[in-house]
């Protein structure tokens, strides 16, 4: 038996050390796109600037596109210039550059898949990668059926000689409960579930990871979040971009689909989520997919939901077109680039809680929050001083791009009257803990290799999405709910401020 070395050394007893994943081969579907160039590759190549990947580690991209090792190298190397949050360095990027390969090839083709694996076989024996492979799926979403089956007949679907192999699945997941459940069957047909990995880039980052510690680390938050203290919560992702140059696929997909259905939803399923009793896999997904479960199915969409579509205007100063004059997007149009729903979790902790819920392209500024309104302290005290205690508490969760926490509360105004007023006490990441946060890409590559599927979503959580928003997708293109203008650098269309008005609420202002 070798001796355990943290045992030998009680200094380090405690110490977690950071956990290398087995020696592996990355294969990217759709390696001459542009999320293999602003995230993937920066993400791996920032792994190995960080010493986190395997020392048996290489890359193939696989493509269309005639390009050949050397090619796609340049490609990568310009794209780490480009997109790495940390500057390439040549050291660094000579020793991954060298594990660098690509294969070029219709995703539909056989023989492609033939000529991966003899050269994934090869690089077991030159890389020493272990037989262990882990498929990106980056392509358009109506290639991974056909990928995955190629896969299985091309004897991929398992690791070489005892490795493993899995299947790292991007968003969409389908386009609505149906084509989501086709999705799940083909992959399934290849793969088994715990071999899938569907991302959602949101759970990489840190500000959400923190979700759960700030629920779950500290003693004094879980005793109030629940009905008998929170009035509401609202959850905003606001963009300033357009549809930048994806206005094909933005068509196809809209905001409810592009956002709601997977990160909002991601984002709430932490907020409302019981207690894990540990953070195994299964464990975390359990609970989200019991928050899905819960969440009424909608009475009234007309009334419940709002989508609009973003008109010129101003950002920033800058001038910027309609989503209707975007490239790849239709002159008439209905896609929407707005959305606000109001929900209702049907369990003890948030029966009569709303939750809203609000996403939109083209809005005044870039943020991503949280705010959880408290319910107001039982006895007005200090109203006959004309005190202004009806604000009450809030705490917001700022998600990005300043991210941190903040807590509201009343406060006595320094002087000789009882004045009440409401002040912040705020918690920023970059103050505390001066370190650059990891993209969530490393942190999601690095578990699909180290096989820790936490942080991706389960079958069953889609699923429960979809089921939740499909009827509303159905409704929509029956007009049950008109669709709303409104103007590039405003805060969305009118319907999103009456659907939380009716509820004598208002948004939280970010
Ligand atoms: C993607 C959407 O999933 O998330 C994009 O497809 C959106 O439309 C993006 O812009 C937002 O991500 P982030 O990390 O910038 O908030």
């Amino acid at each position: 038996m070798t001796a355990n070395p943290l045992a030998a050394n009680p200094l380090r007893a405690g110490l977690r050390l950071p956990r290398t994943p087995d020696s592996c081969a990355v294969v990217i579907f759709g390696a001459t796109g542009d999320l293999t160039s602003r995230k993937l590759i920066p993400a791996l190549y920032n792994l190995l600037r960080g010493r986190l990947l395997p020392s048996g580690f290489s890359v193939v991209g696989f493509a269309r596109r005639a390009w050949s090792d050397d090619q796609f190298r340049a490609a990568m190397k310009e794209a780490v210039s480009t997109y790495s949050r940390e500057p390439l360095q040549q050291e660094v990027w000579d020793s991954f550059a060298r594990n660098l390969h690509y294969v070029s090839s219709d995703f539909s083709e056989a023989t492609g898949y033939e000529r991966l694996a003899e050269r994934l076989a090869k690089q077991d024996a030159t890389h020493g990668a272990g037989g262990n492979r882990l498929f990106y799926l980056s392509t358009p979403p109506n290639a991974y059926a056909g990928i995955a089956h190629h896969l299985g007949e091309a004897g991929l679907s398992r690791g070489n000689d005892g490795g493993w192999a899995r299947l790292v699945v991007e968003k969409p997941f389908g386009r609505d409960l149906e084509s989501a459940r086709a999705l799940d069957q083909a992959l399934g047909v290849v793969f088994r579930e715990r071999q899938i990995f569907r991302i959602d880039h949101y759970l990489g980052k840190e500000t959400v990871q923190n979700i759960m510690v700030f629920r779950f680390a500290n003693g004094i938050f879980e005793p109030i979040w629940n009905r008998r203290y929170v009035e509401n919560v609202q959850v905003s992702v606001a963009e300033t971009v357009g549809v930048e140059n994806r206005g094909g696929y933005y068509e196809e997909a809209g905001a409810l689909r592009d956002m709601v259905q997977n990160h909002l939803l991601q984002v709430m399923a932490l907020v409302a989520m019981e207690p894990v009793a540990s953070f195994r896999a299964d464990a975390v997904r359990d609970e989200k997919a019991k928050v899905f479960q819960a969440i009424r199915p909608f009475k009234d969409i007309a009334r419940e939901t709002v989508r609009g579509q973003y008109i010129a205007g101003a950002i920033l100063g800058q001038q910027v077109p309609g989503y209707r004059q975007e490239e790849g997007v239709a002159p008439v149009s209905s896609t929407e680039t707005f959305a606000a729903l109001r929900l209702e979790v049907e369990n003890w902790r948030w029966a009569d809680v709303p939750f809203y819920l609000r996403v939109g392209k083209r809005l005044p500024k870039r943020a991503t929050e949280v705010a959880i309104t408290f319910k107001r302290a039982p006895l007005p005290l200090f109203r006959e001083s004309g005190a202004d205690n009806v604000t009450p508490n809030l705490l917001v969760l700022r998600i990005q791009p300043d991210e941190g926490i903040s807590l509201r509360f009343g406060a006595k105004v320094p002087g000789t009257r009882s004045d009440v007023r409401p002040v912040n006490m705020d918690f920023r990441y970059g103050t505390s803990f001066g370190v650059d946060a990891p993209e969530a890409y490393e942190r999601l590559l690095l578990d699909a290799m180290l096989g820790d599927s936490t942080l991706f979503t389960r079958w069953d959580g889609v699923e429960l999405a979809w089921n939740l928003l499909t009827p509303v997708l159905d409704a929509w293109q029956q007009g049950a709910r008109p669709l709303e203008f409104y103007e590039a650098g405003s805060w969305g269309p009118l319907g999103a401020v009456e659907l939380i008005e009716r509820d004598g609420r208002e948004w939280h202002r970010m």
